[in-house]
C-alpha cells in the first residue's frame, strides 16, 4: 500500500456520525477495497456534544467548529459535505473544489438546484463530485443508472424515494393509523425529520427525481419545474377505496421519456395495482424501478435513509474516489448537455386512468348526473361503488376508477361538478400508475 487517502468531515449530525462510525469499523475491508487506508482526519461541526462523541472514539482526529476550516486543510484530500441545506453548502462544495479536493455529498437539495454549475467547476478543478448517497439513501440508483445501464437508453424510472411518506401511507393501510398519528409515530421511530415539510409535500422526493432525470434523460430540470403533491390529501377512506379496487396508495416519483420526446416528471401519491413490485415496498423502504430499451425492467430495494444505509453510500463513493486517485486516474465527473432545455409534459396534458371519490348528497339521481357530466367531458367510468357516509345523515360518497383520460378534462369536469350543488366537499383524485 502506497499511501492513505486523508478525508475531512463537514456536518457530523446523523449521517456525519453513521460515516465515522462506518469508517472506523470497517477500516479494513475499506483498506482493502480501496487499495490504501482511508483516514479520518478531521470533522467539523457546530456542536461541541457531537465532536466529543468523535474525539472520544479517535483521540487523533483534528476537531473544529466551523465547515469551512476542512477544505483550508493540507491534511485533507477528500471533503465529504453533511451540513445539509443549499446556500451554505453551496459556499462550502465550492471552497473544497476551489482547494483543489475531491468531494462526496448526500445532499440532494443543493445538486437538484446547483448540480450543474458544481459539476462544471468540479470539472475545470480536475477534481471528483460524487453523490451517491443523495438518492435513495443505501440503494445504488445512480450507479446502476449512470454506469451499469450506460449503455441503454432509459424509457422509464419509477420510484418510492421518501422513506417518510412510504411509512406514513403504509401506517395508514396496515395499521388503520390516521395521518397525524402516523407521521408522530414516523417522528418517533426516527423516519421523519422534526419539521417533514420537504417529505410530506413531495419536495424531497421532487429534489430527488430531478438528480435521476439529470442521470437518466440528460435532462437539465429545476425541482420547481416537476408536478409535485404531497400525500396530505391522502385520507383513510381513499386507501380503504382503492384497496377494494384491488390497488395500494404509494408515494411515487415518475420520470419517463414520451414518444414526443417530451419527459413526464412528476411526485405524487399514486394507486398502483396490487401484483405490481412496486406495491410490495412497505415501511421506510425505497424502490427504484428503471425501464430500458435494451435491458427491460429491473428493479432496487432498500433502504432509502438513515445513519447505517446512507453513510455507506458515502463511504463507497470514498473508496471510489481513493481508487481513481491511487490510479491516477482522470476524474469522472458527471456530464449535463449545455445545450437546450428539455420539455416537460405539462401535468393538464398527461393521459392517466384516475381514482376519484366523491362526496355526494345522498339523493336519488345525483350518480346518474355526475356519470351524465363526466361523460360529456368524454371521461368513462370502469369501475364504481357507492356508500352511505357513516357520519354525515343524508350525505354518501362515490369512488370511481376511470378509463384513460386527459388530465386537463378530468380537472375541469370536476370543478364544474363541485360548482353545482352535487357535491358537499372537493372532489378527491388520484392518478392510477401501472
Ligand atoms: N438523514 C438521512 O437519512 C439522510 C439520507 C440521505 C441524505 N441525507 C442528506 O445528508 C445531509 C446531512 O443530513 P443529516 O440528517 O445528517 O443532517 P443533520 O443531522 O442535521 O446534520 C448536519 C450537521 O451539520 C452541522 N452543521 C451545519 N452547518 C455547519 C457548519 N457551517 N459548520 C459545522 N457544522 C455544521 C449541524 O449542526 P447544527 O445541528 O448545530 O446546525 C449538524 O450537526 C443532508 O444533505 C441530507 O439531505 C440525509
Amino acid at each position: 500500500m502506497e499511501r492513505e487517502i486523508r478525508v475531512g468531515l463537514c456536518g457530523c449530525g446523523v449521517i456525519g456520525e453513521g460515516v465515522v462510525t462506518v469508517l472506523r469499523e470497517h477500516a479494513d475491508v475499506i483498506a482493502a477495497r480501496a487499495g490504501a487506508p482511508i483516514k479520518l482526519t478531521a470533522v467539523a461541526d457546530k456542536d461541541p456534544a457531537r465532536l466529543e462523541i468523535v474525539r472520544a472514539q479517535d483521540p487523533s482526529i483534528a476537531l473544529l467548529d466551523d465547515a469551512f476550516e476542512i477544505p483550508k486543510r493540507d491534511d485533507v484530500d477528500i471533503v465529504v459535505e453533511l451540513i445539509g441545506g443549499v446556500e451554505l453548502a453551496d459556499r462550502l462544495v465550492r471552497a473544497a473544489l476551489d482547494a483543489k479536493k475531491h468531494v462526496v455529498t448526500a445532499n440532494k437539495a443543493l445538486l437538484a438546484e446547483r448540480g450543474g454549475a458544481l459539476f462544471a467547476l468540479a470539472e475545470a478543478n480536475g477534481c471528483d463530485l460524487y453523490f451517491e448517497a443523495a438518492v435513495a439513501g443505501a440503494i445504488p440508483v445512480i450507479r446502476v443508472i449512470r454506469e451499469s445501464l450506460a449503455s441503454d437508453h432509459i424509457r422509464s424510472v419509477r420510484g418510492i424515494i421518501n422513506g417518510t411518506s412510504n411509512y406514513i401511507l403504509s401506517s395508514m393501510a396496515n395499521e388503520g393509523a390516521a395521518f397525524e398519528d402516523a407521521l408522530k409515530a414516523a417522528q418517533e421511530a426516527g423516519f421523519a425529520e422534526a419539521d417533514p415539510t420537504l417529505d410530506i409535500t413531495g419536495g424531497d422526493a421532487g429534489h430527488k427525481l430531478a438528480i435521476i432525470a439529470g442521470l437518466a434523460f440528460g435532462a437539465r430540470v429545476l425541482p420547481s419545474e416537476i408536478p409535485t403533491e404531497g400525500i396530505e390529501q391522502v385520507d383513510p377512506r381513499d386507501i380503504q377505496y382503492a384497496r377494494n379496487f384491488g390497488y395500494v396508495i404509494r408515494p411515487l416519483a415518475v420520470a419517463e421519456r414520451l414518444r414526443s420526446g417530451a419527459l413526464d416528471l412528476r411526485v405524487h401519491p399514486a394507486l398502483v395495482p396490487e401484483g405490481d413490485p412496486l406495491a410490495y415496498v412497505d415501511g421506510a423502504l425505497n424502490a427504484v424501478a428503471i425501464q430500458g430499451e435494451m435491458v427491460g425492467p429491473s428493479f432496487l430495494s432498500g433502504l432509502g435513509a438513515g445513519a447505517g444505509p446512507t453513510a455507506t453510500s458515502v463511504a463507497g463513493d470514498i473508496i471510489d474516489i481513493a481508487k481513481n486517485s491511487l490510479a491516477g486516474a482522470p476524474v469522472r465527473t458527471w456530464h449535463l448537455p449545455s445545450e437546450g432545455d428539455q420539455k416537460i409534459q405539462a401535468i393538464a396534458d398527461l393521459s392517466s386512468r384516475y381514482y376519484l371519490r366523491f362526496s355526494v348528497q345522498d339523493e336519488s339521481g345525483v350518480l346518474a348526473a355526475l356519470s351524465g357530466k363526466l361523460s360529456d367531458s368524454g371521461i368513462s367510468i370502469e369501475k364504481m361503488v357507492q356508500d352511505a357516509d357513516s357520519g354525515d345523515a343524508g350525505t354518501a360518497s362515490i369512488a370511481m376508477l376511470t378509463h384513460h383520460a386527459r388530465e386537463g378534462d378530468v380537472r375541469d369536469s370536476l370543478r364544474a361538478i363541485d360548482n353545482t350543488h352535487l357535491t358537499t366537499a372537493p372532489t378527491h383524485l388520484i392518478r392510477i400508475v401501472e
